[in-house]
């Protein structure tokens, strides 16, 4: 099979009703999409990532009343969410209706959904006529992708097509909360924080509780990546040879370094935006150690320090 790249929804659309997979762009990053309706692209999706079958996937749907398609009795509080925060990088769990195979839910009756915000994936979920299962388009605890080349260089010859909506505009995935009747819980971090959710009440994941999807280790390059508290300290112990410098912002002076800057300014959004694409590119210059700093624990830092912690070889924090 050749993998194609192009930007054509039709093409995209009929592959994927003919239960082929194809990369699909969305606002946060790229998605290995197939159609809800048919059970056997959804295996398909877990065999192409090599993906453990106990791990569901999300639903992505491309209008905010399919949450009632969804899901048969949706929580007030889901809906008052929906209404907020959709179209948009926000996964909500909630209970599943019959409509959805428990292929997507890895057999549990909970099922998580959202609808991007990228008009690319909009019109493809429109042109199907059916939601998307799609998880991120990366082989099992590999970076998610941020572009189409991305998302081909990893499935090469294996899907038929990957539609290329550019660079992703955030660049980590959405944040995923559990929807209870009362009360939400974050259970991963994204681009809508605590503070964008505050308004709701919001009550503490309970950790004892194990999530589907909660691995330690995750999103990890080959080269060791290692956190540090302050790279200009730290550069003192690594040799500049074998060393690649993640940057954010520091203007000190690397040049014996290979370097690779996130955002010149300090901008949180901006580094997300880098932060994927900038280890995928460390991780090719054959290095021996990648380092970074920790960003500030505020706004999307929060979920990038999350992202560092599962892509570190030592965690600062322990
Ligand atoms: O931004 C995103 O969310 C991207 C784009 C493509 O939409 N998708 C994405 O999917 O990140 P994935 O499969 O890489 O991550 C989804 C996470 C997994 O950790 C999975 O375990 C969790 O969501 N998840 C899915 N369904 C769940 C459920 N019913 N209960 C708890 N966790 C669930
Ligand atoms: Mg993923």
């Amino acid at each position: 099979m050749t993998t194609t790249v192009g930007t054509d929804i039709d093409i995209a659309a009929a592959f994927l009703r003919a239960g082929e997979l194809v990369g699909m762009p969305t606002e946060t990053v790229y998605g290995l999409a197939a159609s809800v309706a048919l059970d056997e692209a959804i295996k398909k999706v877990f065999q192409t990532k090599n993906r453990p079958f106990s791990n569901p996937l999300i639903v992505h749907v491309a209008q905010k009343s399919d949450l009632e398609w969804v899901s048969d009795k949706p929580f007030q509080l889901a809906k008052d969410l929906v209404d907020e925060f959709w179209p948009g990088p926000l996964t909500i769990i909630l209970f599943k209706s019959d409509r959805i195979s428990t292929f997507a839910t890895a057999g549990s009756s909970s099922l998580a959904v959202r609808m991007p915000a990228a008009e690319m994936a909009l019109s493809l979920i429109q042109k199907v006529g059916a939601p998307l299962v799609a998880p991120s388009a990366n082989p099992f605890t590999r970076i998610s992708p941020t572009t189409a080349i991305q998302v081909k260089d990893y499935f090469d010859g294996k899907i038929p097509y990957v539609l290329d909506g550019g660079k992703c505009t955030i660049g980590i995935e959405s944040t995923i909360i559990k929807v209870n009747e009362n009360n939400l819980q974050i259970l991963r971090e994204g681009a809508i924080t605590a503070q964008h959710l505050s308004k709701y009440p919001i009550i503490q994941n309970d950790h004892s509780v194990h999530h589907p999807g909660n691995y330690k280790k995750h999103y990890a390059p080959n080269t060791p990546l290692r956190m540090v508290k302050s790279i200009k300290e730290a550069t003192k112990k690594f040799p500049t040879e074998s060393t690649v410098l993640i940057l954010f912002g520091q203007h000190s002076d690397f040049r014996q370094y290979r370097t690779i800057q996130l955002s010149e300014e300090k901008k949180l959004e901006e580094a997300a935006s880098n932060l994927y694409s900038a280890m995928s590119e460390a991780d090719s210059m054959g290095a021996s150690v990648i380092l970074i700093e920790p960003f500030p624990d505020q706004g999307i830092g929060k979920a990038l320090n999350e992202r560092l912690r599962k892509a570190a070889i030592n965690n600062l924090y322990e």
